[in-house]
């Protein structure tokens, strides 16, 4: 930024391109950002990239804001006048950023995303990942929150220590403590030998607490010490061990209900929630389904060269409207199920049913079906074709027949041929 420095303009704010003639936006961010001199001035990268990992970088470099092309021009002055009015909060993020050191360039996040509400994730993911605070995930199931923790974790100055992951709703609740604090021997009956416990093996990384809203209270209680203390000890230990981690959450459950309803802790809640990610489900950002859905086809047709190459425009409307109850995870089991299903050289809508829990037992039936014999395989996709077929009309089996198009005497037939009760 020889300019900025040589003329000495005071600007009070300054934009840049990602892509410019000479050198590339995010080496003059950081030129800029390491001169005492200009550092304080808010920088808005304005780009065409708007992918999670520039967003990211250019976030964790130091960008005020990030604006993708095309843009609108009140868009961009409303940026300059928040950028102007919060700089001297910016002051305090640098304060932060200060203490971090500065490493190598982390793996890619692999996070597609484009609407809006995932671009201000990225941004946040870029402000947040340098600091050590704890970071709250919350969103419903399938829609990236482990995606979101393994990028934090990434871009964090802990990059090369583990992010230790515990799922709190996978472990019943008498083994929690355990598993989170270790124990020594005889702690307990069992306990033949010690064992450190996931704080121990988070040392010097992350740790992710998965679904923390099935974190038994009495847990919490010991947890939030941990925490504030940074020290704690092993089960039937009196050794107190000192572990240095970040704390990330994540929740599919409303916590302030929980709160309410004295089913968590409410200073946990406060405890946890210093810096909350809102991760939006995926039919609240429908823009994003046909690049998630590109993403997911080629990773499988990566397994399967010769599966087909794209979608029918119908089938692709089929996708963009569907609603995702299982969001991103959804999506992926659909379209890799239309992979392996599709016999075309597109993916037609027939391929694309989105199959629910009570259909999940059929579904399994569909494991190997190419190399299975013809009856066998044509009798488990009818299996799942109407278990789904009846899911979707409730039950209602002359419905179910509509739905699959055949006679209603027919479906009756097929049910006791097949044994579907
Ligand atoms: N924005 C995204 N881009 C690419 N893949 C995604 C995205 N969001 C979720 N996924 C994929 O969807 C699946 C579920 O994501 P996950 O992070 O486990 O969700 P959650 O923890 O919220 O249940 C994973 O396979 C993940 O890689
Ligand atoms: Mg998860």
């Amino acid at each position: 930024m020889g300019l900025v420095a040589q003329q000495s303009l005071r600007p009070e704010v300054i934009f840049l391109d990602l892509k410019m003639p000479r050198r590339d936006g995010i080496a003059s961010l950081r030129a800029l950002k390491g001169d005492p001199r200009l550092s304080q001035i808010p920088v808005v990268i304005i780009t065409a990239l708007g992918g999670s990992e520039e967003t990211i970088e250019a976030m964790k470099a130091g960008a005020y804001d990030y604006i993708t092309k095309p843009f609108d021009t009140d868009e961009v002055v409303r940026t300059a006048r928040r950028a102007i009015e919060v700089n001297r909060l910016w002051r305090e993020v640098e304060r932060l950023r200060a203490g971090t050191a500065t490493t190598g360039a982390p793996e890619p996040s692999g996070i597609i995303g484009r609407h809006p509400a995932m671009r201000e994730i990225f941004k946040l993911i870029g402000k947040t990942a340098p600091t050590d605070a704890t970071v709250l995930i919350v969103g419903e199931s399938g829609t990236g929150k482990e995606l979101i923790a393994q990028a934090i974790h990434r871009h964090s100055r802990r990059f090369a220590a583990p992010m230790v992951t515990v799922n709190c709703g996978a472990i019943p609740e008498t083994l929690t403590e355990s598993e989170l604090f270790g124990y020594e021997r005889g702690a307990f009956t069992g306990a033949v030998s010690s064992k450190p416990g996931r704080l121990e093996n988070a040392d010097g990384g992350t740790l992710f607490l998965d679904e923390i809203g099935d974190l038994p209270l009495g847990v919490q209680v010991r947890l939030l010490r941990a925490l504030q203390e940074r020290r704690f000890e092993r089960l039937g230990g009196k050794e107190s061990i000192g572990a240095d981690f970040r704390l990330i959450a994540a929740t599919n459950q409303d916590l302030e209900r929980l709160a309410a309803e004295g089913r968590f802790r409410e200073d946990s809640f406060y405890r946890l929630n210093v810096v909350r990610i809102d991760v939006p489900p995926l039919r609240a950002r429908r823009s994003d389904i046909a690049e998630l859905t590109e993403h997911f086809l080629s990773a499988a047709r990566a397994a399967r060269p010769n599966a087909p190459s794209g979608f029918s425009e119908e089938a692709m409307r089929a996708l963009i409207t569907y609603d995702y109850p299982g969001n991103v995870r959804e999506l992926r089991n659909i379209v890799e199920r239309a992979v392996a299903l599709a016999r075309g050289p597109l993916i037609a809508p027939e391929d694309l049913l989105p199959l629910t829990d009570s259909a999940f037992g059929a579904r399994a039936g569909l494991e190997g079906l190419l190399e299975k014999p013809l009856e066998e395989a044509l009798a488990a996709l009818q299996r799942v074709m109407i278990a789904h077929a009846l899911e979707r009309s409730g039950g209602n089996k002359a419905e179910a027949a509509r739905i699959l198009g055949i006679h209603r005497q027919l479906l009756y037939a097929k049910l006791k041929e097949l044994g579907i009760e």
